[in-house]
């Protein structure tokens, strides 16, 4: 007798052979493959990521998965498919998506998100959270991505299941995905076993920038050792590489700020450090980040950096750093 954690694993499994059977060899299937193509997915990386096509229909997984023993409940606890509103039965919660299996770090799938075609909204879907999967406590592209991350020391952080498929099929190996969701703590943590640094490459629109800071923070907590890689004209990594390149891309990535460095240029654009208000202005914008580095010798490092950038005396900023941490208790 399996548990139903265990029949949940086996169900997903299925689901994923499925979907991937159901892009390579299903007539449904022919615009799924000019869009991965149109893209510029090759057909090795689609293979590796085991991406897959859930079609129009509204009951593909169900029937299949049904007729293979797993009752309705069990596809429902999982999120494979969905109540109908005040009606019998079920439906399949993707229809003709794209499907990008997530994994664990042991390399079993444990949820589903799902692209639409064109413009739709959502654009993405994904699987909700289920006895195998809690948001935030997986990265995508991690199984992958883990023996790169440890060889090179350094991961590459991006947003999306498109940034780490490009980036993988360009050779940049050590690339994951936090899944547009902001960081958690558990992701950093989880990513710290493999590799103490940390290249966060996050969209360059406004929201990633956003994005990019509070996965900054929390790696900044965990000790980790963080740059920070804008590309240049609104781009994501997949659009990038996909028009310049990985070479072009590694160029970039040597001049990437320490994260530290990333966020004194963003609050020091706003403020004229000529004077003393603006430099007061700046060392209590970065008081709070100072105070999260675990490290007594990397923060004082960034001090030492911080007031020689602001002509000032680092006992002056230890002094304001102090009055910041005072008032925030
Ligand atoms: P492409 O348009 O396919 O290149 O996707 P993208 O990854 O560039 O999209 P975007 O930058 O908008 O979002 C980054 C990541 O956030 C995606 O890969 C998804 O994981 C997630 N995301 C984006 N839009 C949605 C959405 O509508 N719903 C959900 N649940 N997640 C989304
Ligand atoms: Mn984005
Ligand atoms: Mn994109
Ligand atoms: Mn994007
Ligand atoms: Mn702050």
């Amino acid at each position: 007798q399996r548990t139903a954690v265990e029949r949940g694993r086996a169900l997903h499994k299925r689901a994923a052979e499925l979907y991937f059977q159901c892009l390579r060899d299903d007539g449904r299937a022919r615009t799924a493959r000019e869009y991965l193509s149109r893209r510029g997915v090759s057909d090795s990386v689609a293979v590796d990521f085991a991406l897959g096509y859930a079609p129009p229909g509204w009951e593909f997984l169900a029937t299949r998965l049904q007729q293979e023993g797993y009752l309705p409940e069990e596809l429902e606890r999982f999120g494979l498919i969905v109540p109908r509103q005040g009606g019998e039965g079920h439906y399949d919660r993707f229809r003709n998506r794209i499907i990008f299996p997530i994994f664990d770090a042991q390399g079993r799938p444990v949820a589903f998100g799902g692209r639409v075609l064109d413009d739709e909204v959502p654009k993405y879907l994904n699987s909700p959270e289920t006895p195998l999967y809690k948001k935030g406590q997986h990265l995508y592209g991690l199984n992958k991505a883990g023996p790169a991350i440890r060889e090179k020391g350094v991961a590459v952080l991006v947003e999306g299941y498109m940034d780490v498929i490009a980036s993988h099929q360009h050779g940049i190996r050590q690339a994951v995905a936090s899944l547009g969701t902001a960081m958690t703590p558990e992701q950093g943590r989880l990513l710290l076993r493999y590799a103490p640094q940390v290249l966060i490459c996050y969209d360059s629109d406004r929201a990633g920038v956003e994005a990019a800071v509070k996965a900054g923070e929390i790696l900044t907590g965990l000790g980790a050792r963080i740059h920070v890689l804008t590309l240049p004209e609104g781009k994501d990594p997949d659009e990038y590489l996909q028009r310049h390149g990985a070479d072009s891309f590694w160029l970039a990535a040597e001049q990437a700020p320490p994260f530290f460095t990333f966020c004194f240029s963003r609050i020091a654009a706003g403020q004229d450090l000529s004077t003393a208000a603006g430099k007061v202005t700046v060392v209590r914008e970065l008081a709070s980040l100072l105070l999260m580095i675990p490290s007594a010798v990397e923060q004082e490092a960034n001090i030492q950096w911080l007031a020689r950038e602001l002509r000032i005396s680092e006992a002056a900023v230890m002094e304001e750093i102090r009055g910041h941490a005072r008032n925030a208790r």
